[in-house]
């Protein structure tokens, strides 16, 4: 009952989490292309009043006329509407998620037994959540310096972005290092959500309140609180595409799974960017198309990098060599059953003791001890109600169903998750040389 009203409570907070997010970069993607669509008043009414930019739009039945005052409208009304809301609810909403998720289960959502560092293959649960958020943390503290140093007057835009884009890059190949894959992607992810929702926060906010309380006592507002308000708003609107993307990679694990994990991760963040920098420029009325050009070559990139190697042939033919010895059984080849018993009967064959392992009841047997605890219709795995994934292995034609899947997370070491189930190098090989046939 207690995992079933967890992986409820995890439903409806993913749920709060994607309506928040929605709303938020739906109204941000919003006020960008409103800001780049605007064009010099028109009428003298408006120039007289220090209007900055208009846009005039048809929408929901009905005309609206934007009007942009910089910091001098001529009068504030009392109802001035605010949006901030949607930015907290939607990193709240994530934090929490992220909290009931990793934070409470991190001997295998955080600790990577696979590291390339000893010092990180060994930490202990504990450990590894306090790295996570310190993730989220100092990497915060970092972009905001960087934002601070380089760009004090809100200048040299092109240097900060580099600066920006370095970073991201070392928090990707770093987070790779350190945590399993999937972890990796997430916390990137939140770093940049993170600095999304702490510059609405610690910046923009602020800054238009000191706006609206110097034009309230008469007195000029500061015109650096302005800039600096957009200079943030326009890093989120670049990390928004990328963001989403993070997010979503967790539900496919070839991704985080595969060898270039990080450089995958990089590519989809500059494939992001630059995507979204088209339709910054075009609302600014420009087509430049070699932005999307840029952001399709890069994910071409991905899906070649990503693409399961051409190194899992040899696997792959095990069966073929297995099957050769017995006549007849060729035609049986293509069902995981009929290689198996093939091969047993063709017993004196002189494949490595792992080929040979690799029938179907000897799988089953592996899947049975490292899996099933977690992927059956009934998980006993303290914590999981459901089949995690909706992959339920209980029996051989469900083992044979996942094969592809299942070779994928066995031999990326990804499952078990956190190797909780102590699986071995072994039962490994056993698994990829079954699932190649
Ligand atoms: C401790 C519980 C646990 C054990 C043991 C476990 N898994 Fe998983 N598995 C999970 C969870 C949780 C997920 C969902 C996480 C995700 O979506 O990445 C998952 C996801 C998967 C997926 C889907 C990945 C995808 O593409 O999204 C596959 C396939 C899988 N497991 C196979 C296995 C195999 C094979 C074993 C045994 C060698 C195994 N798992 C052992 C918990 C477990």
């Amino acid at each position: 009952m207690e995992a079933f009203l967890y992986e409820y409570g995890n439903l409806l907070l993913r749920w709060l989490h994607v309506i928040a997010a929605i709303s938020w970069i739906g109204e941000s993607i919003y006020f960008v292309m409103l800001d780049n669509s605007l064009h010099a008043p028109r009428d003298e009414r408006g120039k007289k009043l220090g209007v900055f930019g208009e846009m005039w739009a048809v929408h929901g039945g009905g005309f609206y006329h934007n009007q942009k005052y910089l910091t001098n409208p001529p009068e504030l009304p009392a109802d001035l509407h605010w949006s901030f809301w949607k930015s907290y609810t939607t990193w709240l909403s994530g934090f929490a998620l992220f909290s009931i998720m990793y934070l409470m289960k991190p001997a295998f959502y955080l600790v990577n037994p696979n590291s390339p560092w000893t010092w990180a293959a060994s930490m202990n649960g504990l450990q590894a959540g306090i790295l996570a958020v310190a993730f989220l943390v100092v990497g915060y503290i970092i972009y905001s310096q960087l934002c601070r140093r380089i760009s004090p007057n809100m200048e040299r835009d092109g240097l900060l972005s580099l600066a920006v884009g370095i970073m991201m890059v070392a928090v990707a190949w770093l987070t790779v290092q350190i945590f399993p894959g999937r972890a990796a992607f997430l916390i990137t992810g939140a770093l940049m959500a993170t600095c999304m929702s702490a510059n609405v926060f610690f910046w923009i906010i602020p800054g238009q309140r000191r706006m609206v309380a110097a034009l309230k006592a008469g007195q000029a507002p500061d015109p650096l609180d302005g800039k600096r308000g957009k200079q943030r708003s326009v890093h989120n609107t670049y990390f928004t595409l990328p963001v989403v993307f993070l997010m979503l990679s967790n539900h496919y694990s070839f991704t985080y799974t595969s060898p270039y994990a990080w450089i995958i991760m990089v590519l989809f963040i500059f494939a992001g960017a630059v995507i979204r920098q088209y339709f910054v420029l075009r609302h600014m009325g420009k087509n430049q198309l070699g932005y999307p050009v840029a952001g399709v070559v890069l994910l071409a990139l991905v899906g070649w990098l990503a693409a399961p190697s051409t190194a899992d042939k040899p696997a792959a033919n095990v069966p073929a060599k297995a099957a050769q010895q017995v006549p007849g059984s060729a035609g049986m080849a293509e069902t995981g059953m009929a290689a198996g018993t093939a091969e047993e009967a063709g017993g004196q064959d002189t494949a490595p003791a792992s080929d040979r392992g690799a029938t179907l009841e000897r799988v089953h047997a592996i899947v049975v001890a490292r899996c099933t605890e977690c992927h059956s219709a009934k998980p006993t795995f303290a914590g999981i109600a459901s089949a995690p994934a909706g992959i339920v292995l209980d029996t051989n034609e469900q083992t044979i169903m996942h094969a592809a899947q299942i070779k994928q997370v066995v031999g990326s070491k990804y499952m078990p998750l956190g190797n909780i189930t102590k699986m071995t190098d072994d039962e490994r090989a056993v698994i990829a040389a079954w699932a190649g046939q």
